[in-house]
């Protein structure tokens, strides 16, 4: 039984064939007919269970959301992750899951898919290097840079993938709090990345723009640090004229309103192509389980 929990989970091969269907699926297929995807969402989220959702019935599945569990300690008879998911598993086709906790998968009888959890968030980095390569070509003609809280989930899936398919070159800008993102780079990305301050990116093709969680310490960074990482108006008119900004969404105020309407801002068409990236995801995943 195989599951996609971390980047690490699919072959290069099995990344570039996602990245490339979900180019075809521009065209919607119907090869999930008869078949039910269930969407557990332990945590709030509003792309990815939307895009999920959306994908799974484009392709012409079954969706269902899996809105009260047992697992809660509220509940009257709080019952097991594992027996959770194992019963919701054994019921469909496929699990798109999202924990606040590491996603332990040992009970499944069906695949699992990582919607988000502590260590990482891989479908929202296939649809990072989706979009970096619609907007501006090949990864590895490309100098990306990531910008803001490196320890988040969606920056570390990013930089595994970035690891398995390096940019030209990587510049990482973050406060020191929040840069040891805990991803062994490998040789050749270690050697293609440097750090620079938020208002010196350089000539860079794309950025994304990681941002802050908000909330309480110990994950909230202070308004210092914020604000230092902010993509200003005065910022991004120094970007490179054909760069690109990305951001995996939402943005909390890691991008000023007056940077908002300058066109290098792709963030909208990023979230747009999301659901063909998720669609081809469930595809894969659905063979997995064939
Ligand atoms: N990017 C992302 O995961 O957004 P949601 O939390 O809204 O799903």
């Amino acid at each position: 039984m195989r599951h996609l929990l971390s980047i690490d989970d699919i072959s290069t091969d099995e990344i570039r064939a996602i990245l490339d269907r979900g180019h075809q699926l521009a065209t919607p297929a119907t090869t999930l007919a008869s078949r039910t995807v269930a969407l557990v969402f332990m945590s709030p989220s509003l792309r990815t269970r939307v895009g999920f959702t959306v994908a799974a019935q484009r392709l012409g599945g079954r969706t269902v959301d899996v809105v009260e569990h047992r697992v809660t300690a509220d509940m009257s008879s709080p019952e097991s992750w594992d027996d959770t998911l194992r019963t919701v598993s054994g019921m469909v086709d496929l699990v798109v899951c999202r924990t606040p906790d590491r996603l332990d998968p040992s009970a499944a009888v069906t695949p699992v898919i990582n919607a988000g959890d502590r260590d990482g968030h891989p479908t929202q980095a296939l649809i990072d290097l989706f979009s970096i390569e619609a907007e501006r070509g090949p990864v590895d003609q490309l100098h990306v840079a990531l910008c803001g809280d490196l320890t988040q989930r969606s920056a570390r899936s990013l930089l595994q993938l970035l690891r398995r398919m390096p940019p030209r070159s990587l510049v990482l800008s973050a406060p020191r709090s929040r840069s040891d993102h805990g991803i062994d780079l490998g040789t050749e990305l270690e050697s293609r990345t440097s750090w620079r301050p938020p208002d010196d990116l350089g000539a860079v093709d794309v950025v994304s723009m990681v941002g802050f969680p908000p909330g309480p310490a110990p994950t909230a960074t202070s308004e210092a640090d914020r604000r230092a990482h902010v993509l200003t108006g005065d910022r991004i008119r120094r970007l490179p004229t054909d760069a690109v900004v990305l951001s995996p969404l939402p943005v909390i105020d890691e991008i000023d309103d007056d940077a908002r309407s300058d066109a290098r801002i792709r963030m909208w068409a990023q979230s747009d192509r999301s659901v063909a990236v998720r669609m081809a995801v469930l595809e894969a995943a659905l063979r997995w389980r064939d």
